[in-house]
């Protein structure tokens, strides 16, 4: 892969990568079309990446089919999909790690102790293997792509972030690899995300603005779902900072949840901002 970047660099041709876990879905691959549309060679990184999971989390359990993938990913026209094995990524010996404080101290991070330190030091070392000059990331992991900017700027990386919106299935899940594991009913009941965010969203633009409320109602909602089985979080935050708000102002909010339904964990968020 470093000497493929280092021809593709000499070339003088823009490299765009998309990291990913795999078992593609169409928020992947419209992350992949937008890099195809923009860059001279589109790397796909596919790479359950262990350190990111907790001890009691679904590592042994995410869904893969790196041939289904690999075939996706070639009708995308993607020119290299690079699937690091963990002893390559993470050899013997191994002891470096990258953390960004602040920005991962709340939402997923507060239950999810170490996610973003995983997230971040694997994202970097795709970076330096990749040498790409885009790097494409999906709104629907909010924080994370918020915590990947940060990195990019903190370390001077000569790297673009580009966010992408959600994708979502046509009753508004947002897509996800783990809604694999949903069950029919499950998968029914999983609709109840969107539709408390939206409701929220619907009742911040005829005027209210207090978090409290707004909260209120996501929650209301969820736990009218009997199959909703935990919470972890609804927040609404500063869309740049992440910090929690008690009222929307100017620079709008992020409103995010997370929270399980059967076996998976699920997290959503969206924009509460005027439209311009
Ligand atoms: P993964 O969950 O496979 O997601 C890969 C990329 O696809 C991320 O940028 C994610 O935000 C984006 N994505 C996922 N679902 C999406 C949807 N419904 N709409 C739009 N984009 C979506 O996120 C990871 O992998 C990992 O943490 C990774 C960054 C690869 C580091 O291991």
């Amino acid at each position: 892969m470093k000497s493929l970047s280092k021809k593709f660099r000499e070339g003088g041709e823009v490299i765009g990568l998309v990291p990913t876990m795999g078992y593609f879905h169409e928020g992947h691959l419209s992350l992949m079309r937008k890099a195809r549309g923009e860059c001279e060679r589109v790397v796909v990184s596919l790479f359950v990446n262990p350190l990111q999971f907790g001890p009691q989390e679904d590592y042994h359990l995410y869904p893969r089919d790196e041939d289904r993938d690999a075939k996706l990913a070639e009708k995308e026209g993607v020119d290299i999909l690079f699937i690091p094995s963990v002893s390559e990524m993470y050899p013997e010996g191994y002891a470096t790690f990258v953390e960004v404080k602040r920005l991962t101290e709340g939402l997923c991070g507060r239950f999810r102790p170490g996610h973003f330190q995983g997230v971040t030091t694997v994202v970097l070392k795709l970076f330096n293997i990749v040498k790409p000059h885009k790097v494409y990331f999906g709104m629907k992991d909010y924080q994370q792509l918020k915590v990947i900017e940060r990195m990019t700027r903190d370390l001077d990386l000569d790297i673009e972030i580009i966010p992408c919106p959600t994708i979502r299935e046509a009753d508004g899940l947002a897509m996800s690899s783990r809604n694999s594991y949903l069950s029919t009913e499950e998968r029914k009941a999983a609709t109840v995300i969107y539709r408390s965010l939206l409701e929220a969203k619907e009742t911040y633009r005829k005027g209210e603005t207090k978090a409290k409320v707004l909260k209120e109602i996501v929650g209301g909602i969820l736990r009218g779902e009997p199959l909703v089985r935990r919470i972890d979080y609804v927040e609404i935050v500063h869309p740049e900072t992440l910090e929690p708000l008690e009222e929307v102002g100017e620079e709008g909010a992020i409103l995010a949840v997370a929270l399980y339904i059967g076996k998976a964990r699920l997290i959503d968020n969206i924009l509460l901002r005027e439209e311009v």
